[in-house]
């Protein structure tokens, strides 16, 4: 009975050091197990009387109890702390930031042609433009008939076309295909600009690439003059070189607009010197243009007699070569890490 009155403090004394599973586990045999203090009591009795072997085998059983539910709580205590200990080791610190670069990792960058293509997105939707996207591949239609380009107009040659196999669809050659797009969506006034890859299969050189960039711009509405067109034209490019540039306007020709034209801007490569990006001339063809078509009106739902518009194409990788002094658009798409790293990163 003496031992009995002990285990209970002495278990209790003990607990109080105990901080791990493994530990806890062990003193629990060390008192409940075959070798501890309630066994060896128990052992003992086979001499003792049947009323003491009734009242120390039930204050035995009381003594137990009381372990066991020592135990638990102490169970359930360390499980909670190795929980929360857990929880602090693995949290993860989500207001890291240009630490990154502390870690020698690269910050990653915008493209020189997504910054120049967010930069002109944003002056004309200041300037009340929508935003367009289109398909790459396209058909005959939109990238062709709908553009006053019928099939057996000497026009299609300008453009060497990449053609699927079924002869029908296409990688679109201009983002013209967009003012299709555009016009049969919606109705009169409207204007909008359409962003985006083009693809010709072209010989490379120091200005010309199979896979490049442009972005369309389309304005309809009622009694819209070159003198509008002109005024946007010149905004944008403005705002763009952040000073006055220098430009010219020549007559082109485009079969969706007419009369159509060719903006050129004064070489800021070599100052109109001449070099490798303006062939030698000085300018460089940045910006055709001009008044939408009749009939590409028409191919649009559009009554040219009531309406009317302006169309532009701009080149967009050229913009981007005059505006960060790119001397070669093969640049461009060359992957290149320390070609693409000198531009603004996030
Ligand atoms: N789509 C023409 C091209 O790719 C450019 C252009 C667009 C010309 C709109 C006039 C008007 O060359």
């Amino acid at each position: 009975m003496q031992i009995l009155e002990s285990v209970v403090s002495d278990f209790k004394a003990e607990l109080q050091t105990i901080t791990k599973t493994p530990d806890l586990l062990n003193l629990k045999a060390k008192f409940l197990g075959k070798q501890g203090p309630i066994s060896e009591v128990m052992k003992n009795l086979k001499d003792a009387t049947v009323e003491e072997k009734r009242l120390i085998g039930a204050r035995a059983n009381e003594v137990k109890t009381a372990i066991e539910e020592l135990f638990s709580a102490k169970m359930q205590e360390i499980e909670l702390q190795e929980i929360n200990e857990k929880l602090s080791k693995d949290k993860v610190d989500i207001s890291l930031t240009d630490s990154v670069l502390d870690l020698g990792l690269q910050a990653a960058g915008f493209h020189p042609v997504t910054l120049v293509q967010q930069e002109i997105e944003d002056i004309f939707i200041s300037m009340g433009f929508e935003v367009l996207d289109g398909p790459h591949i396209e058909d005959e239609f939109h990238n062709f008939e709908a553009l006053n380009i019928p099939a057996t107009h000497p026009a299609r040659d300008m453009q060497d076309t990449f053609w699927f196999a079924d002869k029908k669809h296409l990688l679109r050659t201009h983002t013209s295909t967009i003012q299709v797009r555009g016009m049969l969506e919606r109705k009169p006034p409207f204007r909008f600009v359409g962003p985006g890859k083009v693809f010709r299969c072209e010989r490379t050189d120091a200005s010309h690439e199979m896979v490049f960039h442009q972005l369309e711009g389309m304005m309809v509405g009622e009694n819209i003059s070159v003198g509008n067109l002109i005024y946007f034209m010149k905004t944008l490019l403005t705002e763009i070189f952040k000073k006055e540039v220098e430009v010219r306007l020549r007559p082109g020709f485009f079969p969706f607009v007419e009369p159509g034209f060719e903006l050129d801007i004064r070489c800021l490569i070599c100052g109109g010197k001449g070099c490798s990006v303006c062939k030698q001339v000085g300018w460089v063809e940045l910006l055709p243009c001009g008044m939408v078509h009749p009939n590409v009106l028409r191919a649009g739902n559009i009554d040219p007699e009531k309406y009317n518009g302006f169309a532009f194409g701009l080149g967009l990788d050229r913009l981007v070569m005059m505006k960060y002094g790119i001397d070669d658009i093969r640049h461009l798409h060359s992957g290149d890490l320390r070609f693409n790293s000198q531009f603004k990163s996030f």
